[in-house]
C-alpha cells in the first residue's frame, strides 16, 4: 500500500487519539454540569485543563482536583464523578442546594485523597464504597443531613488523618472490626474523629481504642451512645481533646482515663455517669473540664482540683459536691470560671487573699452556703438560693445578674464607619463599602472560657489575615461578630470578609477563601481547638453569569482540529458518546437501588435506567411555545402543567410550580434526586427538573391517552372493556406496590385518585402525582406527613383523627378508584360516598350500579370477588385493610379465574381498541379530548 495512504489515515487517527485522550475527562465533566444548575461561567470551551475552566485543575490533561467551593451550585453529583479517575481532591463544600445521596461511584477514586462536601444538603446513606479509596487522608462530610450507620468500610481507610461526620443524622453503633469485617478501630493514622451532633447509639466498644492509635481530637458529643467509657479510652495517649457530654453514657468513669496526660480539654457533661469522681490529678495541663450533670456519688471538692494548674474552666454543677469550698480553688492562676451551682456546698465562702485576676464568673447558687467574706473582685458572683441570701438579701450576689450583653463586634480601624453604603454593602473595619463574604466559625472545644476577653477576637482577626496574605488571597480585611453565651456548647463567631480592590469577590476568589476553612488550611491559634466552618450563600459575585449554560459542543472540538482528520474525529467522538451514555447509564444504575434487581424478586418489571437531567428556562419555555395557554392540559395543588415537545420529539408534561406551592431550592433538589431512583413500568416517569431563574419545574413523561378517569367518564373517547380495566387497575396497584415495599425509604403516594393513574399508548396504568409525597425517614418509617391532604371521596377515615398518611391511606384510596372502576361514578355523587352506593345496591340489585360500557357478558363472579377485594380495602380500621402486594395477587388471581393473563401486554390488538381505532393501532382521542 502506498505509504502516503496509510500517513493519511494513521496520522489523523493518533490525532484523533490524543484528541480524545485529552478530552475523555471533559465528557465526564459534562455529564456532572448536566446535574448542576449556576455552574461556573468560565466553564466553556473544549479543554477544561487548557482553557483554566475555574476550580479545575489537571495534571497531564487529566483532572486532578475539582475545588468549587460556596459558588451556590444546585443539583446533584452524579455517577459520573466515578470516571475521573485521577482525581486527588473533591472539595464542593458550602453549596447548600447540593443535595441528593452521595454516589456510591465515589468508591472508584482511587487516588482521591481529600473528599469535602462541608455544609451542603446530601440525605441518605453514606455508600460503603468510601472504604475503598485507599489514598484518602481527610474525609469531611459533616453539616449535611446523612443517615443511617457509620459504614465498617472507612475501617480500611489506612491513610486517613481527618474523619469529620459531625452534624448529621447518623445513627446505630460505632462500628469496630469483627476479623471478616473492618472498622474504625483499625484507623490508625486517624487524629480527628469529629462525630458530634448525630443520632449515634449503642455503646462505645471498647475495641474502638487502642495505644497504636494517634487520635488527638475525640468528639462524640450530642449523641445517643449508653453503656460505660471504655477503659481502652486511657490508652489513647496522645489525646488532646475529648467530648463526650450530651449522651446517655452511664457506669463509672474508669480510672486509667487519668493517664491521658496531654489531655486539654474534657467535657463529659450531661451523661449518668456513676461513682466517685475520677482523679484527674495526672492531666497537669488540663484547661476545660465539665463534668456537670451526672449522677456522681455525693463527695467533698477533691483536692487535686486545685492542682491542675492550667484549669481555666471548671464547670461542676449538679454533680453532688458537698462540704466547704476549698480557698485554693480561687488560686488556680488562670482560672476564669468555676460553675458549681446545684450542689450542697455549705459553710463560709472565702476566695482568700491571692485570688486569680482571671477570675470572671463564679456561680455558687443553689448551694448551702451561709456566709461569705467580702472582699474586692471584678468577677461575676453568683449565690443565689443560698442561706447566705436570707441574711444579705441587698448583696449583687444574691440577684440574678442583669443579662450581660458580652457580645462583640470589631471596631473600626481608626476610621469613621462610611455611611454611603447600598443594600447588602456593609461598612468594613477599613471603613469601605464592599459585600462581604460572610460565614460562621464554630470551635468545638476551646481552652478558654472568658469569652469578653477581646485577645481572643484579635488574634483570631490576625491569625485569618495572615492565613490570607500567605495564600494571595485579595482580602481586605475581617470583622468578627460574637454574642457568646454560657448556655451555647460551641464557641460561635459570625464573620464578615471584605475583599481589597474591589467591592465584591469573584467565583473563584470565594471557592478559594472557603476552600481555606475546608480544606483546615486556616489554622487558628491552638487554645482555640478544633473548629468547623460554614459558609453563607454569596449573592454578588463579581463574574456575573454570562455564557451560562453553554455546553462544550461537538462542533468547538471539531473546529478544534485540522480539516483532513475531522471525519476521523467525527467517528471517534461519536463512539465516545455512545461510550459516554453507556457508562452514563451504567452509573445511574449504580446509583439506584436497582442495580441488583433480581426480577424474580419483584413483580417482573425490570425498571428503566435513566437519570433526570437539568433544564434550563429557555429550553422549556422553547418546547411549550412560551408557556402558551393552549400548551396548558390541566393544573394541580401543585401548579399549571402543560405539554411540551423536547428537541428530541419526546412528548412530555412539564409542571410549573405555582408561587404559593414553592419548595425550598433544596427540598425541591431532594425530591427530584428521590424520584429519581424510583422506575417502574407503572409509574410515570421523571424525564428533568428545571430550577432556572428561580422557577421549579418538573419534567415527566407524557401519557397520550388522559386519565383513567377521563376513559371512565367517556371523556377520552377510549372504550374500557372488563378486561382492559382489570389490566389498568392491576398495573396501577402494581405501581404503588412498587412505591410501597421496592423504594427505600418507601413513598406513600397520599393523592391515589383515578384523575391520577394516566394511560399511555398502549393503555398501561401509569401513577402519577407521587412526586408531592415525602419519602419516610428513618425516624419514622410507617408514617409520613405531606404535602397533599389527598381529594374528598378518597381520603383515608383514619387520617381525619391521627393527621398521619400511612401505606393503609393508599389503599383505602385504591378501594375508592376499584369501586370507580366498576361503577364509572364519582367518589362522591348527590352528596352519598360511592362506598355507601355500592353497598346498597349490593343488598337489592348489584347490577344497577355496574358501568353499563363494561360489557353484558361479563363474568358476574370475578366482579364480585373484584368487589369483596375493593370492599377490604375501604375498611374503617387501617390495620383491617390488605397492603398493596395483597392486593396485587388479588387481582391477579381474578384475572387469572377469568381467563386473562395478568403478565400479558395490555390492549394490544385493534379489536380490542373498541370503538375509535383507525386501524393503525394508534388510539384516537374523541375530539372531546383534544
Ligand atoms: C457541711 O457539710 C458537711 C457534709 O455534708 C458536714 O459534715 C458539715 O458539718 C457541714 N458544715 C457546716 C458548717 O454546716
Ligand atoms: C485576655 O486574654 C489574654 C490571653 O489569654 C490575657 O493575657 C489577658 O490577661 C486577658 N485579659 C483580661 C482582661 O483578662
Amino acid at each position: 500500500m502506498n505509504i502516503r495512504i496509510v500517513l493519511l489515515v494513521v496520522l489523523p487517527l493518533i490525532y484523533a487519539l490524543f484528541a480524545c485522550g485529552q478530552s475523555q475527562d471533559i465528557v465526564y465533566l459534562q455529564a456532572l454540569m448536566d446535574s448542576w444548575q449556576n455552574r461556573p461561567p468560565s466553564w466553556v470551551g473544549s479543554d477544561p485543563c487548557g482553557d483554566k475552566w475555574d476550580g479545575i485543575f489537571c495534571n497531564d490533561s487529566r483532572v486532578t482536583s475539582i475545588t468549587l467551593v460556596n459558588i451556590n451550585l444546585m443539583g446533584f453529583l452524579s455517577g459520573d464523578i466515578g470516571q475521573l479517575s485521577e482525581l486527588q481532591l473533591l472539595d464542593l463544600s458550602y453549596n447548600k442546594g447540593l443535595a441528593g445521596s452521595l454516589t456510591p461511584e465515589i468508591g472508584k477514586l482511587k487516588k482521591l485523597a481529600h473528599l469535602h462536601l462541608i455544609g451542603c444538603s446530601f440525605i441518605g446513606p453514606l455508600p460503603h464504597t468510601l472504604g475503598s479509596l485507599p489514598q484518602l487522608s481527610s474525609l469531611s462530610l459533616n453539616a449535611n443531613g446523612f443517615s443511617g450507620p457509620i459504614p465498617p468500610s472507612i475501617g480500611n481507610l489506612s491513610k486517613l488523618f481527618v474523619l469529620d461526620l459531625a452534624d448529621n443524622m447518623l445513627s446505630g453503633p460505632i462500628p469496630v472490626s469483627d476479623g471478616v469485617n473492618p472498622g474504625l478501630d483499625l484507623l490508625f493514622n486517624t487524629r480527628h474523629f469529629h462525630f458530634g451532633n448525630n443520632r449515634l447509639s449503642g455503646e462505645i466498644p471498647s475495641q474502638l481504642f487502642n495505644s497504636n492509635m494517634t487520635l488527638i481530637h475525640v468528639l462524640f458529643e450530642d449523641n445517643q451512645l449508653t453503656g460505660t467509657i471504655p477503659f481502652t479510652l486511657g490508652l489513647v495517649q496522645k489525646l488532646e481533646v475529648l467530648r463526650l457530654d450530651r449522651n446517655l453514657l452511664s457506669g463509672h468513669i474508669p480510672s486509667n482515663i487519668n493517664c491521658l496526660t496531654l489531655l486539654r480539654q474534657l467535657y463529659l457533661s450531661n451523661n449518668k455517669l456513676e461513682g466517685p469522681l475520677p482523679d484527674l490529678s495526672s492531666m497537669t495541663i488540663l484547661n476545660y473540664l465539665d463534668m456537670s450533670n451526672n449522677s456522681f456519688e455525693s463527695s467533698e471538692i477533691p483536692p487535686w482540683f486545685s492542682s491542675l494548674q492550667s484549669l481555666t474552666t471548671l464547670m461542676m454543677h449538679d454533680t453532688g459536691l458537698k462540704g466547704e469550698v476549698p480557698v485554693d480553688l480561687f488560686h488556680i492562676p488562670h482560672i476564669e470560671t468555676l460553675v458549681l451551682r446545684n450542689n450542697r456546698l455549705n459553710g463560709t465562702l472565702d476566695f482568700g487573699d491571692s485570688y486569680s485576676e482571671s477570675l470572671k464568673l463564679i456561680d455558687m447558687s443553689n448551694n448551702l452556703i451561709s456566709a461569705f467574706v467580702q472582699r474586692s473582685h471584678s468577677a461575676n458572683l453568683m449565690l443565689i438560693n443560698n442561706p447566705v441570701c436570707k441574711l444579705e438579701a441587698t448583696e449583687t450576689y444574691c440577684h440574678q445578674p442583669k443579662e450581660s450583653n458580652s457580645s462583640y463586634s470589631t471596631p473600626s480601624n481608626n476610621c469613621i464607619p462610611a455611611t454611603t453604603c447600598s443594600l447588602d454593602q456593609i461598612s468594613s473595619p477599613n471603613c469601605k463599602c464592599a459585600y462581604p463574604y460572610t460565614g460562621t466559625l464554630t470551635f468545638k472545644a476551646p481552652s478558654f472560657s472568658d469569652l469578653g476577653n477581646s485577645t481572643i477576637y484579635t488574634s483570631i482577626q490576625s491569625s485569618m489575615m495572615s492565613s490570607f496574605e500567605s495564600n494571595r488571597l485579595p482580602v481586605d480585611s475581617v470583622s468578627l461578630l460574637s454574642h457568646p453565651s454560657m448556655s451555647s456548647y460551641y464557641f460561635v463567631v459570625n464573620l464578615e470578609i471584605f475583599p481589597s480592590g474591589g467591592e465584591r469577590f469573584s467565583r473563584s476568589e470565594i471557592s478559594m477563601i472557603g476552600f481555606l476553612f475546608s480544606s483546615q488550611t486556616y489554622r487558628p491559634p491552638s487554645s482555640f481547638g478544633p473548629y468547623s466552618f460554614l459558609g453563607n450563600t454569596y449573592l454578588f459575585f463579581s463574574d456575573a453569569e454570562k455564557g451560562k449554560h453553554k455546553m462544550v459542543s461537538i462542533g468547538v472540538i471539531i473546529g478544534g482540529s485540522v480539516g483532513g482528520c475531522v471525519l476521523v474525529l467525527l467517528l471517534f467522538i461519536a463512539g465516545l458518546h455512545v461510550y459516554r451514555k453507556r457508562r452514563a447509564e451504567k452509573a445511574t444504575s449504580m446509583n439506584t437501588p436497582f442495580a441488583s434487581w433480581d426480577p424474580d424478586k419483584g413483580n417482573g418489571d425490570k425498571p428503566q435506567l435513566k437519570g433526570p437531567r437539568s433544564f434550563t428556562f429557555e429550553e422549556l419555555n422553547a418546547c411549550t411555545n412560551n408557556f402558551t395557554p393552549t400548551a396548558s392540559i390541566g393544573s394541580g395543588g401543585y401548579g399549571m402543567v402543560y405539554r411540551g415537545t423536547l428537541p428530541s420529539g419526546q412528548l412530555v408534561a412539564i409542571k410549573r410550580a405555582q408561587h404559593g406551592s414553592i419548595q425550598s431550592g433544596v427540598e425541591f433538589i431532594n425530591e427530584i434526586e428521590v424520584l429519581s431512583r424510583v422506575h417502574h413500568k407503572n409509574l410515570v416517569s421523571l424525564v428533568g427538573f428545571s430550577l432556572d431563574a428561580g422557577k421549579q419545574m418538573l419534567v415527566y413523561e407524557y401519557a397520550v391517552n388522559g386519565s383513567l378517569k377521563d376513559s371512565l367518564l367517556g371523556r377520552s373517547g377510549i372504550r374500557l372493556d372488563w378486561t382492559r380495566r382489570l389490566q389498568i387497575i392491576l398495573g396501577a396497584a402494581r405501581g404503588l406496590q412498587y412505591l410501597h415495599d421496592l423504594v427505600d425509604p418507601p413513598i406513600i403516594h397520599s393523592d391515589v385518585k383515578s384523575t391520577n393513574i394516566l394511560l399511555d399508548t398502549h393503555l398501561n396504568a401509569k401513577v402519577s402525582d407521587f412526586g408531592l409525597s415525602k419519602p419516610l425517614g428513618d425516624s419514622n418509617r410507617a408514617l409520613v406527613t405531606t404535602h397533599v391532604k389527598g381529594t374528598v371521596g378518597y381520603i383515608d377515615p383514619e387520617y381525619y383523627v391521627t393527621q398521619q398518611m400511612t401505606k393503609k391511606s393508599d389503599v383505602y384510596s385504591f378501594g375508592i378508584v376499584m369501586l370507580e372502576l366498576i361503577t364509572a361514578r364519582n367518589p362522591v355523587d348527590n352528596g352519598k360516598h360511592i362506598v355507601r352506593v355500592v353497598k346498597e345496591s349490593m343488598d337489592r340489585n348489584f347490577r344497577e350500579v355496574v358501568d353499563p360500557t363494561i360489557g353484558l357478558s361479563i363474568d358476574l363472579h370475578g366482579l364480585e370477588r373484584f368487589v369483596d377485594v375493593a370492599f377490604r380495602c375501604v375498611e374503617k380500621a387501617g390495620n383491617r385493610r390488605p397492603k398493596m402486594s395483597d392486593v396485587v395477587k388479588e387481582i391477579e388471581n381474578i384475572m387469572e379465574a377469568t381467563g386473562v393473563n395478568p403478565n400479558g401486554e395490555s390492549a394490544s390488538t385493534s379489536e380490542s381498541y373498541g370503538w375509535e381505532t383507525n386501524g393503525n393501532n394508534q388510539l384516537e382521542r374523541s375530539p372531546l379530548y383534544m
